[in-house]
């Protein structure tokens, strides 16, 4: 079987379920639509913000979307890899902002806050710093984060700061020891599975954009699609992918629930 094949099968103009969405193409799902809106508004406030859910429930392309809807007056640094650490997320935002990070550590707070100062005062430009994956922070790390949340800052109110990462990240920060950073969170927000209908929506928009507007998948395969997945969006993708090839290689031009259930084993067989 290749690409082609199976395209040409479905008569598709581009792969659906495919992770290259431009933000046009997304599927506004309650939680998408929600979580977009609580970024822009934690932005507007210029205050520290969670956002947590399951693997694959569509955290980095919410933050992505909403980021990506701001205007010229914003600044938007994208940290996706913990493993460099606080200080290398202080190093990256004071490269970012134009500075030279300085060598000694102490100095790294310091330097990243004049930054941030200076881009707004002479700029004019809200900073807003998403700081991806932040469950893999470990204790020690999320510790140091708090000296991005002064007191100093507060009342400046100089950036918005938002940490997406898996429900731990949440539960983490509700252990003592995170008092004062669990203090300064003014936005936390969960995303959630779909439910069924929104699961089935969600299929059929991403076929559509494959070029296929009429019903492929049955309901029955819609169904068991959204229960195997939980209605979690990288879940559906893989396992509607799979459907969508078990129907093919039968030579099938809908996707059944048997298809659907040779999706569900193949997937579970990984
Ligand atoms: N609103 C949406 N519209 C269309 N597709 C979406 C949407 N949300 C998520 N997806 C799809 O689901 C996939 C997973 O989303 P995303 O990478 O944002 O999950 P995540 O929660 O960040 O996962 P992880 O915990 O692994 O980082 C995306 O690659 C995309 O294909
Ligand atoms: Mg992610």
């Amino acid at each position: 079987m290749t690409i082609e094949r199976l395209q040409a099968h479905w008569g598709f103009s581009r792969m659906p379920f495919g992770r290259d969405l431009a933000p046009s193409m997304l599927v506004a799902t309650r939680s998408h639509s929600e979580a977009v809106a609580r970024i822009h508004w934690l932005v507007g406030e210029g205050a520290l913000g969670i956002v947590t859910g399951e693997v694959g429930a569509g955290k980095t392309v919410a933050a992505r979307a909403a980021t990506a809807a701001l205007d010229h007056r914003h600044l938007v640094i994208y940290l996706g890899n913990p493993s460099v650490g606080v200080r290398g997320y202080y190093r990256h935002i004071i490269a970012t902002l134009g500075g030279t990070p300085p060598y000694q550590t102490s100095s790294l707070i310091a330097a990243a806050v004049d930054r941030l100062q200076t881009e707004r005062a002479e700029r004019g430009r809200r900073v807003v710093v998403v700081c991806d994956e932040s469950h893999r922070l470990d204790p020690h790390q999320l510790d140091e984060l708090r000296f991005l949340t002064s007191d100093e800052m507060d009342s400046h109110s100089l950036f918005a700061c938002l940490l997406v990462g898996q429900p731990m990240l949440r539960r983490r920060l509700k252990l003592g020891a995170y008092a004062a950073l669990e203090q300064r969170v003014a936005l936390r927000y969960q995303l959630e599975g779909m439910d069924a209908a929104e699961t089935a929506t969600y299929i059929t928009q991403h076929l559509a954009l494959a070029g296929r507007s009429d019903t492929i998948f049955s309901d029955d395969a819609n169904s068991l699609i959204h229960q195997t997945s939980r209605g979690l969006p990288r879940a559906v993708n893989n396992l509607a992918l799979q459907a969508l090839i078990a129907a093919f290689a039968d030579k099938k031009s809908v996707v059944d629930e048997r298809s659907a259930a040779a999706a569900v084993t193949e997937l579970a067989a990984d």
